[in-house]
C-alpha cells in the first residue's frame, strides 16, 4: 500500500514515521508546501519525498493523510475525493461551516472514505469511560469537566491558519463529549482571555477559554484551554454521574501537583510536554485504523459529519465569546445554512 502525507509539521511528521512502521504499507511519500522541509522530513525518517502536492498525487498513492495547515484541508481533501482516493484529514476539516459542509457533502457522494483525525476516541482512557457509562456504572451524568492545556504555546505563525483556540483545541473536547455521552450540547456561553504573548490578539485570537455547555439532557459540562500551563500538557475529562465518577487523564504523568501535605501517591515520572506525548498510542491507533480501511474498504469510524457536529459548538463558542452572551447550536445551524 503506497500512503501520501501532506504536510510534515509538528504532526505530520510524528503521523509519518507512525505510517512508515505500520504493517501492511509498502511506501510512504510526504510534500509540504515548502519543500526543503519536506526534503528533510523525508531524509530524517527514510520515507520518499514528492516534489510537491500535484507530483504526490501523480506518482498514484492507495490513500492520503493531510496534515497541512487547518486552511489548506478542505482543498486537499476535495481532491483525494476527486481522485477516490480513501483520505485522513487532521482536525478540525476547515475553518468555517460552509467549508466543512461542502466536504460532507463530497464525501457522502464518494465511495471513499474520509476520516477525521479525532484521537481521543481511539485512547483507552476516554473508551474505558464511554463504557463504564454505557454499562450504567456511572448512573446519570450531571456535569462533564474537560481541560485541554498545553505546556507552551504554538509559534505565531500557526495561530492565523488555526482557526483559534476554540476550533483548533476545545473541537477535541466538543468531539469527545458527544462520543462518549451520544448526547448533543444545545447552548453555550464562553469567554477568553489573554494574559500570555501579543501574538494571539494580533491573531484575533486568545491564549485562555472557559465555555459552560448545556445538553439536551440538561446534563452541563464545562470546557476550558489555555495554551499556558507551566505545569506541563494536561488534557483531562471528568466523567461525573450519579452513581460514580472517572477521571480520564489522571495518571501518573498528569500535570496535577497537590497542594497537599497527607496525600500519599506522588507521581514518579515527569509530566506529559506535549499532544505527541499524551495522546502517542491514540494516534498509533487512529492510523491503524485508517490503513486498516484502505486495506479492506472498510468504513470510516469518524466521518465529516461527526466533525461538522463539533465544529457548530465551537463556532457557538467563538461568537459567544466575542459577544458576551449564551448562543444556541441551531442559531449557528440556520445562520449557516
Ligand atoms: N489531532 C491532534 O491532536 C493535532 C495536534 C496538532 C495538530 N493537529 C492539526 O494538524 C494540522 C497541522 O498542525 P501542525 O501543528 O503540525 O502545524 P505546523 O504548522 O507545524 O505544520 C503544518 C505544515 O503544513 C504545511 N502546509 C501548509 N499549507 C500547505 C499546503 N497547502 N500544502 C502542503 N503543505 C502545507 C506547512 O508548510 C507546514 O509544514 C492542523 O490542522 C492542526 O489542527 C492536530
Amino acid at each position: 500500500m503506497r500512503i501520501g502525507l501532506i504536510g510534515v509539521g509538528r504532526i505530520g511528521a510524528f503521523h509519518a514515521a507512525t505510517l512508515r512502521d505500520l504493517p501492511g504499507v509498502d511506501a510512504v511519500t510526504v510534500a509540504d508546501a515548502d519543500p526543503a522541509r519536506a526534503r528533510e522530513v523525508a531524509g530524517v525518517l527514510g520515507v520518499e519525498v514528492a516534489d510537491g502536492v500535484d507530483a504526490l498525487f501523480a506518482g498514484g498513492l492507495d490513500g492520503v493523510v493531510v496534515t497541512a495547515a487547518t486552511s489548506a484541508h478542505a482543498e486537499l481533501v476535495h481532491r483525494a475525493l476527486d481522485e477516490r482516493i480513501p483520505v485522513f484529514c487532521e482536525k478540525p476539516v476547515a475553518l468555517d461551516v460552509p467549508a466543512t459542509r461542502a466536504v460532507v457533502a463530497h464525501a457522502a457522494a464518494s465511495a471513499a472514505p474520509v476520516q477525521v483525525g479525532f484521537q481521543r476516541r481511539f485512547d483507552t482512557g476516554y473508551r474505558a469511560a464511554r463504557a463504564a457509562l454505557r454499562s450504567g456504572e456511572l448512573g446519570w451524568l450531571h456535569t462533564l469537566r474537560a481541560v485541554t492545556a498545553d505546556q507552551s504555546p504554538p509559534p505565531a505563525a500557526y495561530l492565523p491558519k488555526s482557526g483559534g483556540l476554540f476550533r483548533d483545541c476545545c473541537i477535541h473536547d466538543f468531539d469527545i463529549m458527544r462520543w462518549l455521552t451520544g448526547r448533543q450540547v444545545v447552548s453555550v456561553q464562553a469567554a477568553g482571555g489573554n494574559r500570555g504573548a501579543a501574538f494571539f490578539a494580533a491573531a484575533d485570537d486568545v491564549d485562555t477559554c472557559a465555555a459552560l455547555l448545556r445538553f439536551d439532557d440538561d446534563m452541563l459540562a464545562t470546557v476550558t484551554a489555555t495554551r499556558y500551563n507551566g505545569a506541563g500538557h494536561d488534557v483531562r475529562l471528568e466523567v461525573c454521574g450519579s452513581a460514580g465518577t472517572l477521571v480520564v487523564g489522571l495518571d501518573d504523568r498528569a500535570p496535577l501537583p497537590s497542594a497537599e501535605p497527607a496525600l500519599s501517591w506522588r507521581p514518579t515520572v515527569p509530566p506529559y510536554r506535549n499532544f505527541l506525548e499524551r495522546f502517542h498510542d491514540a494516534y498509533v491507533a487512529e492510523l491503524t485504523g485508517f490503513v486498516t480501511a484502505v486495506a479492506t474498504g472498510a468504513g470510516s469510524p469518524c466521518g465529516p459529519d461527526e466533525a461538522l457536529e463539533a465544529l457548530y459548538v465551537a463556532e457557538a463558542c467563538e461568537i459567544s465569546r466575542r459577544r458576551g452572551r449564551a448562543v444556541e447550536i441551531d442559531e449557528v445551524r440556520e445562520k449557516s445554512g
